[in-house]
């Protein structure tokens, strides 16, 4: 349960550690648009300090964040409504992560699926920062005393470690300063799949290109990757039900139904019967409707990255309006002469 006594705010935050995929657009940005319009506060992050847990080339980091704040801007994300910042120019995140990386136990990081998935057989040899990435994420939320996360299915355990540490941080202090986040993992596309493996997440960091769509694709290649997405022999059921053993067929109508803003059985009454023959077509003739709009109009704002630069600084400006004060009471009550 949200506490009471927090007004609403929304924050969340994307990884400038590549480009975009349509899996980001539909299980976080999309919903980071609507959340805005709803007349919510809200503030959206490139997260460039937890891209930093593993290599990144210094030019491609640069980019890779004003594209992404790009990606933002052109998905609907307004800097008039909205807060947008790099993590960076907002000193408090890590400030505050490192106050809640001694109040997050060993045994609560160790249990990080995120973290057994990056580090892998190699996690002697990851940086330590990888291994502390959570208790940062917890700071990005908790130091805007954030209320609601819209975010994709897979940083649900994030979330509620974050809800663990605000717990821990208020219980040890007698205190009710953090705020318990609600998670908003909602919408027909919380999980959007590989198009070569239904078994694995479409990621940015798949080596195989074909695995994604990109916001940066153009119309052919969209059409392509869909064409050449992996598939089954049969049908398309007339039913969700019908898609249960089917996890590529699932994630094709899922994405279908995402960006067309139609429930899974709505997509079913019209395409059921079809086979993928004739439903791809469809797909990727929707998805480059909704998708080159955007990546026209990001190809746009990268032509002036000094805009890009202004509308961050003015981001951190504002957020720090928020963060500073936070910040100074959460050291106050830990007893930090001041
Ligand atoms: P990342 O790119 O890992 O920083 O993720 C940024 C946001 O996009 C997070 O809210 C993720 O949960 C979401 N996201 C990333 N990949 C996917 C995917 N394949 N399906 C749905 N949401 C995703
Ligand atoms: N961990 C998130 C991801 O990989 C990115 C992120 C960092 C985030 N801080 C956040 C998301 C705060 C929501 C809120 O996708």
């Amino acid at each position: 349960m949200t506490t009471p006594q927090f007004t609403p705010r929304v924050f969340s935050g994307i990884q400038p550690s590549g480009g975009l995929t349509l899996g980001n657009y539909l299980g976080a940005i999309k919903r980071f648009v609507q959340m805005q319009e709803e007349g919510m506060e809200t503030v959206y992050c490139m997260v460039d300090l937890h891209a930093v847990t593993v290599w990144q080339d210094p030019a491609d980091l640069a980019k890779n964040t004003r594209e992404l704040a790009a990606g933002f801007i052109a998905s609907g994300i307004s800097p008039e409504k909205s807060i947008l910042i790099n993590q960076s120019q907002v000193p408090e995140h890590a400030q505050l992560g490192w106050v809640f990386s001694c109040v997050a136990r060993m045994g609560w990081m160790q249990r990080m699926t995120q973290f057994k998935d990056k580090a892998g057989k190699n996690a002697q040899n990851v940086s330590l920062g990888l291994f502390g990435y959570p208790a940062l994420m917890a700071a990005d939320i908790l130091i805007y005393h954030a209320t609601h996360v819209p975010v994709g299915e897979d940083q649900k355990q994030h979330l509620e470690l974050t809800r663990d540490i605000a717990t821990k941080f208020n219980h040890d202090y007698g205190v009710d300063f953090f705020p318990i986040t609600e998670p908003v993992i909602e919408g027909a596309a919380t999980r959007v799949m590989s198009l070569r493996d239904g078994s694995k997440k479409m990621s940015k960091s798949d080596p195989s290109d074909a695995s994604r769509i990109n916001m940066t694709d153009g119309a052919d290649t969209i059409a392509k990757k869909i064409r050449k997405a992996k598939t089954d022999p049969d049908a398309l059921p007339s039913e969700a039900a019908g898609l249960q053993d089917r996890p590529e067929a699932r994630n094709l109508v899922n994405i279908y139904a995402a960006l067309s803003e139609q429930s899974v059985d709505a997509v079913l009454a019209d395409v059921g019967g079809q086979q993928f023959g004739a439903f791809k077509p469809q797909l990727a003739e929707l998805a480059v409707s909704k998708l080159s709009p955007i990546s026209n109009e990001m190809a746009r704002l990268m032509a002036d990255p000094g805009e890009i630069d202004r509308i961050l600084a003015k981001g951190a400006v504002q957020a720090r309006e928020i963060t500073a004060p936070i910040l100074a009471k959460t050291y106050e009550i830990m007893g930090m002469v001041r």
